[in-house]
Order: C-alpha cells, then structure tokens, then sequence
C-alpha cells in the first residue's frame, strides 16, 4: 500500500521469455556493449588460454615490470611495433621474440618475465585472465560518461593491475567486507513468505516461492541508477548513502560478472532493506510494465503467474519493504517464527510432502479436546484442493461481502494505497490528484460536511487517506489521523462513491486500515459514526461499548453533532483481509468433520418427540445415539444449570487465581514489545483480565469454556518460554493451584 512514485528507471533485465535474467551489463554504461563485452571476454580468454607460451609471456610482459639489473623503473613491456588499442589477441603474430626491446625501457621482453619462468600454466593463465579485465576496463573508463561509475571502473582498473604486477589476487581493499546489511534481502523476501504465505496450502505456498524466487533473480540482475540519476529522480534522499551502495554494487556485484577474476556475490545476499528500497518502488513499476508488453511473448505457462499473482505478490511485499515496522526485517524473525523448532527452507528450495509447516508443527502442544491435527491434516488436505473450492464458488450467495474485492485486488483491478499531503516534500502529480479525487468522494458522499472542512482534513498532513483506486481512478477511501502517543486512530470521513457501494469495497477499505494500524501497533479506532453509517460500523467490529478510556481522547478528536461514537479494537493476531477466507476453510473443516463423524455412525434414531408433548430441557447425554457420536461431558463434575451460580462460582475461581503470587506475568495480554514474535508463536493468546471482560459479559455459558480459556494461558506460556525460566514455573505452579480451586468447588471430581 505504499506510494509508488518513481518516474525515471534503472535497468530491468526482465527477458521476453518472461523475468528470465538478462545479460549483465555495467551500471549506466547501457550505451558501452557491457553486455555483449562479457561475452566477448570470455572468448577472449578461452582463445589465450590455448595459445603459445611465448605468446602468453608478451601479453603478461605488458603489464609487468622490468626485471633488468640496475634500477629500471619500467613497470611494462612496449613493443615497438605497438597493436590496436585496446589489443587484439586474434590479429597478432604468433611469432614472439623474447629479444625484442622495449619501447619506453630498452630492455628486452624477456627481462620483463623472467618472473614467470617457473610459474605453472594454471597461473599464468589466471594472470592472463586478470589481463584480459583489465583492459575490458580500459575500455569501460574511456567510454563511460558518468563521474561516478568511471571512477569506480578506474580503481578497479588500477587493482587488477597491480595484482598483475604483484601476481596476487585482486583484494577490494574497500573498509568493510560484505555482507553490508543484515539480514539480506533474499533472507527478508524470504521471511516475508513465510510471514505472510505460510497458512496457504502447499501448491499455492510452491506458487509464491516460484515468484520470491523470480524476483530475487531480477534484484541480481537489475542495474541500478547512477547516483546522477538517481539524485535528480528523489532530491531528498540520501545521496551518499546511495553512493556507497552505488560502488558497493559496482565492485562485489555488477563489474564481476563481467570481470570474472574479481570476487563476485549476489546483490541480494550481501544487501539489505536499504538498498531494496532504493529500487523497489521503480522495479515494481518497470517489471510490471514489460510483464504487460510482452506478455503476448510469455510462455502460456507463465501467464497467470506473471500478470495474473506477480503484481499482487510486488504490492504486499512492498508494505513490508516499507513499512517500519515489518518483523521481516528483524534478525530474530527466523528463531521467532519458527519457535526455534521449524526448519526454514530458502526461496525456490522445494519443501519435502513430510516437512512440518510452519505454525502447524506437531510438536505444538494440544489442550485437551483439541481435535487431533492427523485429522486435522486429512481434512484439510479434502478442502483445500483448488478444484475443490473453485475461486467462481467463493463468489456464490454464500461467499463473505469482501470476497469479490480481494480478488480484484489480487488481479489488479483495484489498488490500496496510504496517502497524503506533505509541508516537507511536494507530493507528486498523482498523489495530489488522488487526494483531490478524495475531497470530492467525501464530499459527495458525506453532504453533510462542509466541503471546505473535507479539503482541510484531507490536504492536512496530520491525516493520512487509505485510498481505493480502480482503473486509476479514486472510488473511495477512509480518511483518518494517528495518535500513537494516546494509543489509537481517529477515522474521520469514510465512503466508497455511490455506484461501487455494496460490492464489499467498504469491507475491504477498512480491513486494510486494521492491517495498516497493526504493523503500526494502534490497535484502537474511534469513529463518529453518522445515523446511517451505524449498521455498516457495526459489521466491521465497531461497537458503542468504547475501551480506549476516555482520559485517552476527550480533547484529542473532533466531536460531530448527531453522530454516534463508535470503537473499535483491533486483534494483532488476525490477518483482516484473509479473515473472511480463513473463517470460511474452518467452516469447511468443521463440516467435513462432521460428516466423517456421520458416516461412521450408521445407525439411526427416530427424531425426538419430547418436546411436542411439552417438556422444555432434557440433558444432553439423554439424546438417545449422542454418546456413540463421541460426545461426553468434559471430565465428571458437577455443571451448574443456573447461570448466576455458574458466574459467581467462576468468578470467585479466578479471582483467587488473580490473587496468587505466581499470577503476575498473566494478569494483562502480552505486549508485544516485551516479547518480540509472541504473537507469531502464540496463535489464540490468553490473559487473566480478557478472561475477566469475558466472564463479566457472561461469555462462560459453560465451566468448560471456562476451563479451557484458563488451560490456554498455562499453555501459551509453556509453549513460548524455556522450561528453566520464571514464567514457566509460574505457570506450572498457578496451574496446580487453579485445579485445586475448581476441585474445591465441584466443578471436576476430586
Ligand atoms: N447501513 C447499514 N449497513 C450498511 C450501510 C449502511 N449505511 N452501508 C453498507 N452497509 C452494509 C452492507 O450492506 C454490507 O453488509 P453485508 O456484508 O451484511 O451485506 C456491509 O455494510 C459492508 O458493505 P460494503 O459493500 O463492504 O460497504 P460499501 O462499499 O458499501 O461501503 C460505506 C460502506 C462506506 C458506508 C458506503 O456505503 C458509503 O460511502 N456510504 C455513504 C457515506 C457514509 O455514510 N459514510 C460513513 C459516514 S461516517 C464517517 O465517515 C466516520
């Protein structure tokens, strides 16, 4: 959802075979035959490498010192008869006659090499190898136009020269080695599949390493701006930064797939966030353009991945590219995601059928009636078969509101991007005339609202706008200001433009701004919502129950007369724009479960007539087949039929729970702060105040609800924390003292 506003380009080396890696090239030399000069090398030195050795020993006397006794200072060899600059191997004589003298010193080509007699022919072709980049080079340095890259060119030229003289390898005596930033950029792409991918089933997950894969092989292969360009293209940046990346590429990356006797790495394993950023924004542009223009081009095969999931798999990446706060940019996100147990397989290595997927491992451990994961598993692997969900079924009349938007969103129709004013930099052409496009949905939408108040808001740079965007054009958006300090969002104007209303857009726009606010960690909105706009709240989570305390916002949000206040809280575990679709897979496990259960139990019961001759209640277990479905009540105890009863026994449990001296690391949900990753790790969280909120709106219909809420938060704990720290004792102890309570009070036979 990030801005894309880059005009002008580095170089993609995307191939009409579709994102198939091009011939390298030198940075900013497009106009030098870089390219087709790697090629060129190669023959070059395949050829000198079978010529004679006295035809070896001129080209290495060329570029080595004069031996001579006395102090001659020559440090290279001039024929007299001098060869085309720069020297063509294929023209000259094989004829070489170590008498002949030096231009420049008088001495002899042979005072020149002596140094090479004893040397091996694995060593002197090396050193003819290094000879041949040097003068590549030369000839890079006369024809590049850019200050910057020729420099480079120049103290490489000057390196590999030297290494020559002194017969050594070519060091980049550059400060520091790489890799430059951690973690790289294949690790990052790698973290964010597993972020945001591991869930998907394994066809679909295979989809996505394909495209991390393809991506990473542009990143490897794309040339980057010259400094020049790039800061005429963004003014602001930061130009030396860019610079040391700029040579830093040169040198480690670019030069050496050329220059082969320079030491070469991948530009996405010894780079970072920084240097990704730098380009993304124009990669994602230009990659998506040629995808389009050639897409005639494209291998049938490719098609759908290229046009149909590369640009929504660009669009989710470049969130995390540029948010603050992605956790794949963490160090630890591996020892976190993973529990320190899962195995994390690198992009385009394939996952073995028996591997464990992340989040799903077996080791986890289980609370008591969970439903085993093997059947867990079989099921699942029913469901999530695409042919057995096709995508035309998830748009039936039973599909969730906000299903048809997520497709338009994953094949480009529509886009979501955060936007605003700024008084630092002037925003460009397009983001202005989206936020002008803006002013005018609300104002339409909202008649209500002076327009010129819209225009405020909207042009305000303490607002910012998640903008909808279809066909380039604005369809709708919520408008709203951040308060992190008071820990929560006020959305100020929201609407979708009168003919897209309906279509789930509204849904869409809002789960958005929930993702948005999470990974910037406010996880409260506040809204004033007008009469009409209650219901629509409503069903996005919003409630007229506020729990940001009023202390938190009275004086810091606008008050609109007539309307209604509204709050929502937000749930950092939940994927909000995969909610829907996550909800819908375990509606579908539940009913295939079901149904497994229905078919092993064959015998069936006339229906109950009970009820039409007047009795009200009867106890479950007295449903004549009930027990040979599997159904018992959890452990034996006493179930309190009276409500009331039912909440004073509960709460009179926890609160001697909350009053235990080992309750303290569970009274308050964990912040995310103090245990970074916990809510990776930890899927349904637990705390002793939730469960206070929930007893006191009379959630716990059943002890069992009851029970299993306490059980989490023991296991949650164990499950996060090492066996030898405090929490885990804790948990332990409280555990032990929790059952002692509920055996007390009849809920569990002693
Ligand atoms: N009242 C009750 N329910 C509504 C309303 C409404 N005014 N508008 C939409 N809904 C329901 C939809 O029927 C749908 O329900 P369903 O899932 O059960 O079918 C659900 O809310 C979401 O519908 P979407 O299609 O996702 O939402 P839509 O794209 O129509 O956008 C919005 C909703 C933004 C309210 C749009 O209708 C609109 O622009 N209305 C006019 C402007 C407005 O009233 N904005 C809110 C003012 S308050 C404020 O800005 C803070």
């Amino acid at each position: 959802m990030a801005d894309s506003a880059g005009i002008q380009q580095g170089s993609p080396a995307i191939g009409a075979a579709g994102l198939v890696p091009a011939a390298p090239g030198a940075g900013g030399t497009e106009g030098s035959g870089a390219a087709g000069g790697s090629a060129r090398i190669a023959v070059k030195k395949a050829q000198l490498r079978c010529s004679p050795r006295p035809k070896k020993l001129e080209k290495l006397g060329v570029y080595s010192s004069c031996k001579a006794e006395g102090a001659c200072k020559c440090n290279g060899w001039k024929s007299q008869n001098p060869p085309p600059t720069p020297p063509r191997t294929d023209q000259q004589s094989n004829t070489v006659n170590l008498q002949e003298p030096c231009r420049s010193c008088s001495h002899t080509l042979g005072d020149h090499v002596t140094h090479l007699e004893n040397v091996s022919e694995e060593e002197m072709n090396r050193l003819l190898g290094i000879v041949l980049d040097v003068e590549y080079l030369y000839t890079c340095v006369h024809k590049e136009e850019d200050a910057d890259t020729k420099q480079v060119y120049f103290s490489l030229f000057k390196l590999l020269r030297k290494s020559i003289l002194q017969m050594g390898k070519p060091m980049l005596e550059a400060q520091e080695s790489p890799p430059f930033e951690k973690p790289s950029i294949e690790q990052g792409v790698n973290n964010f599949v597993q972020y945001k991918f591991s869930h998907l089933p394994s066809k679909e997950r295979q989809t996505i390493m394909e495209l991390a894969k393809m991506f990473l092989n542009q990143i490897n292969y794309w040339q980057l701006e010259t400094p020049s360009q790039r800061r005429q293209r963004v003014p602001n940046d930061d130009a030396a930064g860019y610079k040391a990346n700029y040579t830093r590429w040169l040198c480690y990356c670019n030069v050496p797939q050329f220059c082969d006797s320079l030491p070469r790495y991948e530009t996405t394993q010894i780079f970072g966030r920084t240097l990704l950023r730098s380009v993304f924004t124009v990669m994602r542009k230009q990659l998506l353009e040629q995808a389009r223009q050639e897409k005639d081009k494209l291998p049938p095969e490719k098609r759908t991945l290229i046009l149909t999931h590369f640009p929504k798999f660009l669009s989710m990446l470049e969130e995390e590219v540029y948010s603050h706060s992605s956790p794949i940019w963490s160090q630890d996100f591996l020892a976190v995601a993973s529990g320190g147990q899962v195995p994390i397989h690198t992009v385009g290595e394939k996952r073995k059928p028996s591997d464990p997927l992340p989040h799903e491992e077996n080791k986890r451990p289980r609370v008591v009636g969970d439903i085993p994961m093997d059947l867990i598993n079989e099921v699942m692997a029913t469901i999530t078969d695409p042919a057995a969900i096709p995508e035309t079924s998830l748009l039936s009349a039973h599909s969730a509101r906000d299903e048809a938007a997520r497709l338009e969103e994953r094949r480009g129709v529509i886009e979501f991007h955060v936007i605003g004013n700024s008084l630092n930099h002037k925003p460009n052409k397009r983001i202005l005339m989206w936020l002008v496009g803006l002013q005018n949905v609300f104002s339409h939408q909202l008649p209500r609202m002076p327009k010129e108040y819209i225009t405020r808001l909207v042009f305000d740079p303490k607002h910012k706008t998640l903008s909808l965007i279809k066909d380039g054009r604005v369809i709708g958006g919520i408008c709203f200001r951040m308060f992190p300090s008071q820990g929560f969002t006020e959305i100020v104007f929201c609407a979708v433009t009168s003919n897209e209303q309906v279509k789930g857009y509204g849904t869409h726009l809002m789960n958005h701004l929930k993702e948005y606010h999470i990974k910037h960690e406010i996880l409260n909105f506040l809204t004033y919502a007008d009469e009409y706009a209650i219901g629509y709240f409503k069903k996005q989570g919003f409630s007229k129950d506020i729990k940001v305390p009023k202390a938190k916002y009275v004086g810091y949000i606008k008050d609109y007369e007539g309307a209604t206040l509204m709050g929502c809280e937000l749930n950092p575990s939940i994927p909000y724009t995969e909610f829907s679709v996550i909800i819908k897979k375990q509606k579908e496990i539940i009913k295939k479960l079901i149904e497994r259960k229905q078919a092993q139990i064959r015998k069936v019961y006339p229906g109950l007539s009970c009820f039409k001759e007047g009795v009200r209640q009867i106890p479950i277990e007295s449903i004549p087949g009930i027990r040979e479905t599997g159904w018992k009540p959890v452990g034996k105890g006493k179930e309190l039929k009276d409500p009331d009863q039912l909440y004073s026994t509960l709460k009179t449990i926890l609160q001697h729970v909350k009053s235990h001296q080992n309750a303290w690391p569970f009274m308050e949900p964990v912040k995310k702060t103090e245990a970074p990753g916990y809510y990776q790790v930890i899927r349904f969280p637990m705390d002793l105040k939730t469960m206070s909120e929930r007893l006191k709106s009379r959630y716990y219909t059943t002890r069992k609800l009851f029970m299993a809420d306490m059980q989490r938060i023991f296991t949650n704990c164990r499950e996060y924390n090492p066996p030898e720290s405090e929490y885990y004792k804790c948990a332990n102890l409280l555990e032990k003292f929790f059952y002692t309570k509920i055996k007390e009070a009849g809920l569990i036979e002693k």
